[in-house]
């Protein structure tokens, strides 16, 4: 397996990055002292999705003293929003609504030109919009939530970043991101931009503020070097909530734009999702025969996942496809038509918000 910020490859094995990225799991007992709080716990949390974190039982000790915390996630715009990217932002949105927390959302049009050989930074200033759509869509509130892309923000986060990059040598840059001496160096000065948003509002307001980040966990390394390099400045170091990747449709490996046909984008058509579900693996028989005698594979079916991960929301319901899966009563066709239709119905209602979002960027973007 390969997991960097840049480069997701194999079958990923989330306890051992556990281990390498030496995070801590996600327990029950601190899941439940959340649920103590806000009174329930988000399916993506009860389902282990999020499975791993970085000092989110101090924020929590910090809340229960009445220091309040805010969130911050991002998105690096090369392409249009897919299903898998909006596993984060869903925590994201319930932690928002549950804990009354601000929301940055940094949108990285810099290193998305820096990173890619094909896109223009105009074009990934252009997405970045695209993406803030889809964020906007999920219902975050326009009070409390802050939308920018790097270079439009950048007078803001400049000054800042500058001090982070200061603090952070080309050795260390090299070991934690493998940057080579071809590697161009926006690249590496890059990280000093996404640490900026874990402590921008304490900067604002002129007081430490704590900061939790839902991210999906190939974006740990940039806040391993950031949670070293903001005591120093005078910063708490940031929290950190690792959820685990959507899988994509072929038969391993995460969702990935570069592979659109594996790929559910929130701007697909219906057919399109139709055409995709249809083709995806699953963990079925060779045969009907052969599946409804020896049963299917729930574990390695991605198909099984999207239920798991977005939608079913019952917990009874999902065990229910999982055990009819596996006995051979359920069939792939039957698993797959269900799912068809409730991507589509997901996608109408999204793609309805996400175009009236566009009158209502003003409320949310920050800008120079
Ligand atoms: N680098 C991230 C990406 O390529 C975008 C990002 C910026 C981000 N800041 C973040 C993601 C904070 C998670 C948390 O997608």
């Amino acid at each position: 397996m390969k997991v960097t910020p840049w480069e997701v490859e194999g079958k990923i094995n989330y306890d051992r990055l556990i281990k390498e990225f030496g995070t801590k799991p996600l327990t029950e007992k601190l899941l439940k002292r959340l649920e103590d709080i806000v009174g329930e716990l988000h399916p993506l949390l009860k389902r282990g999705i999020f499975f791993s974190h970085r000092d989110f039982d101090w924020i929590l000790d910090e809340y229960k003293k009445g220091n309040r915390f805010y969130l911050y996630t991002g998105r690096g715009p090369s392409g249009h929003t897919h299903l898998g990217h909006l596993i984060p932002w869903i925590l994201t949105k319930w932690l928002q609504d549950k804990f009354d927390a601000e929301l940055w959302f940094q949108l990285t049009d810099d290193e998305k030109f820096l990173f890619s050989q094909k896109l223009e930074l105009e074009e990934a200033n252009k997405y970045a919009y695209e993406n803030a759509l889809d964020v906007i869509a999920l219902g975050f509130d326009p009070d409390k939530t802050f939308i920018f892309t790097d270079i439009d923000y950048a007078g803001e986060l400049y000054p800042q970043a500058v001090k982070v990059a200061k603090k952070i040598t080309f050795s260390t840059a090299k070991a934690v991101f493998g940057f080579k001496n071809e590697s161009n160096v926006g690249q590496i000065f890059y990280t000093s931009m996404q640490a900026v948003p874990a402590f921008l509002p304490s900067v604002k307001k002129g007081k430490n503020i704590p900061c939790l980040i839902p991210l999906a966990i190939d974006q740990d390394p940039h806040f391993r070097v950031a949670r070293d390099v903001l005591p120093k400045l005078g910063y708490y170091k940031p929290a950190i909530l690792h959820s685990k990747f959507l899988p994509g449709l072929g038969e391993e490996g995460k969702m990935s734009a570069s592979q659109p046909q594996t790929c559910i984008f929130t701007t697909d058509k219906p057919d399109e999702v139709k055409k995709k579900i249809w083709n995806a693996f699953t963990g079925g028989g060779g045969s009907l025969k052969e599946q409804r005698e020896k049963g299917g594979k729930p574990d390695i079916c991605p198909i099984y996942q999207y239920y798991y991960y977005l939608f079913e929301e019952d917990d009874e319901k999902v065990k229910e496809i999982y055990t009819s899966c596996k006995s051979g009563a359920r069939t792939c066709g039957e698993c797959k038509k269900e799912l068809i239709k409730r991507i589509n119905s997901f996608l109408e209602k999204h793609q309805e918000k996400r175009e009236k979002a566009r009158k209502h960027l003003g409320e949310f973007v920050l800008k120079d």
